[in-house]
């Protein structure tokens, strides 16, 4: 079965909570369902972790390639916009990776508009709401 990390960023935890016209209204821990629902009716296997710390998420990316993950769904959160570090390890590791953005980061704020993390992966599913982490457990589960 293959195996997939599904790492979430800063403030993601406050879903639900945090602006709701922009995240809605679905808190993290059913995010969290939701991921592993879907994940068990594609037939593969994800693991949800979330973290507010840069380092923290340089430590999970990594973790995928320790315990041999077959790839990786991120949202960076806000640290998609600045991390370098996070570039560099999803270079590192070298696994398939998609990135995630509930909101259009591209119809934001300017400082919204360039993803380094998304410079690493090969696929992006953007404004589509927490139907984005389906699409890209779709497209892993039929790679
Ligand atoms: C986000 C978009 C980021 O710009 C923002 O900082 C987030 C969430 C999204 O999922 O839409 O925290 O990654």
């Amino acid at each position: 079965m293959k195996k997939i990390l599904v790492i979430n960023g800063p403030n993601l935890n406050m879903l639900g909570v945090r602006e709701p016209e922009i995240y809605g209204n679905t808190g993290y821990l059913d995010l969290v369902k939701k991921i592993e629902k879907w994940a068990s009716e594609l037939g593969v296997e994800a693991e949800c972790l979330q973290s507010n710390h840069e380092g923290e998420i340089v430590d999970f990316i990594q973790k995928a390639y320790f315990d041999k993950a077959d790839a990786i769904i991120i949202n960076p959160a806000a640290y998609t916009h600045t991390s370098i570090a996070i570039l560099d390890a999803l270079k590192a590791v070298n696994l398939p990776a998609a990135e995630v953005h509930i909101s259009d980061i591209n119809e934001r704020e300017q400082f919204r508009h360039i993803s380094y993390a998304g410079m690493a992966c090969e696929a992006h599913f953007i404004g589509l709401g927490l139907e984005g982490y389906k699409k890209a457990l779709e497209y892993f589960a039929e790679k």
